[in-house]
């Protein structure tokens, strides 16, 4: 696989994600954060790189396959499950409460002192609360309830906390952004940054934004979470990826997520 030696090709226009005939609106570019002043001047979501029929499925949410991911989420939220006899519902009420937690992930936990994602703070959840197993990062009750909380946050701004306690999980992060990884020796930033709008294979390269994830993608992969992706992306480069849930994406999951700032969360985003 070579990458293109081009320069970045700006998208031609970034008309706005229009759902259910105009219900409700999603922004796909804001301008970039200021610590990427000189790198960027606009962000822009995945879902302006992909062609029209996978764009057109995240415009109605009967036809977008991801609905189905998301009721199962839904579905999860009030079964009871583990030794303590509780649900979701017990404790958080309707899956609304959720409104906002995608949009602030991930986020220091200052108990556990550790930069955690939401499949942690799950997880902490079932286990010291509900008494129940973990769930594995990306398996699939663990990506239709990530799926189903993100829906939640649609819309918002994606507003993550990259300074005090978060700083120094931001600068790992971003010290694996910009590392260069297997056979290949390419970063992150070598495609997402160097060359997005371009074309890779039969790719068109986006910036790499994670505002639209968990993603639905219609090659048969179901429901891909934020590691699995960073983790194919990785593997692509020939490299070994970090293990899903490791400290290393966590802390690349806020460093990208922060390249992402302002950006909406999309919920159920649809890939090809
Ligand atoms: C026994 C009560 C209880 C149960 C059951 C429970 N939680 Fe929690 N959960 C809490 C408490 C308490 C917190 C920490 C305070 C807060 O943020 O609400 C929390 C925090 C969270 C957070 C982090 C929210 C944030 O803004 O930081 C998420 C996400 C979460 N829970 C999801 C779940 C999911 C999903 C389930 C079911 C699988 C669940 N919880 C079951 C009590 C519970
Ligand atoms: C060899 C080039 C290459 C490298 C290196 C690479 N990616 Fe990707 N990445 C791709 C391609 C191709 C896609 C699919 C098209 C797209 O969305 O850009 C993709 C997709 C993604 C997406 C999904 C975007 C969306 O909206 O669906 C994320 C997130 C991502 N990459 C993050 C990363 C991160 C983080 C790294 C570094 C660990 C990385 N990538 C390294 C080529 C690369």
């Amino acid at each position: 696989m070579a990458v293109p030696a081009l320069a970045v090709t700006e998208p031609e226009s970034a008309p706005p994600i229009v759902i259910n005939g105009g219900e409700i609106e999603l922004p796909t570019s804001a301008p970039a954060p200021e610590f990427l002043k000189g790198v960027f001047d606009t962000i822009y979501s995945g879902w302006l790189f992909r062609d029209a029929d996978t764009q057109a499925m995240q415009t109605d949410d009967f036809s977008n396959p991801g609905m189905i991911f998301v009721d199962q989420g839904v579905d999860q939220w009030s079964k009871v499950d583990g030794t303590e006899g509780k649900s979701c519902a017990d404790c958080h009420k309707d899956i609304s409460s959720m409104k906002g937690v995608r949009a602030s992930m991930p986020k220091v936990n200052p108990d556990a002192k550790e930069l955690w994602s939401v499949e942690n703070y799950i997880n902490a959840c079932r286990t010291e609360r509900m008494g129940a197993e973990p769930w594995e990062w990306s398996s699939a009750p663990m990506e239709a309830m990530t799926l189903a909380i993100s829906l939640q946050s649609r819309g918002e701004p994606v507003n993550v906390k990259i300074d005090g306690d978060a700083a120094p999980y931001w600068e790992q992060g971003k010290e694996i952004y910009y590392t260069r990884y297997g056979q290949l020796q390419l970063s992150c930033a070598n495609c997402h940054e160097d060359h997005y709008g371009d074309m890779i294979r039969a790719d068109h390269l986006s910036q790499g934004q994670i505002n639209g994830f968990p993603v639905y993608r219609n090659n048969g992969a179901g429901v891909v979470s934020i590691h699995e992706r960073f983790s194919g992306c990785i593997r692509d480069t020939r490299a070994e990826p970090f293990k899903q849930g490791s400290p290393e994406f966590r802390a690349l999951e806020l460093y990208v997520a922060s390249r992402g700032a302002g950006l909406p969360v999309e919920g159920a985003s649809v890939r090809h």
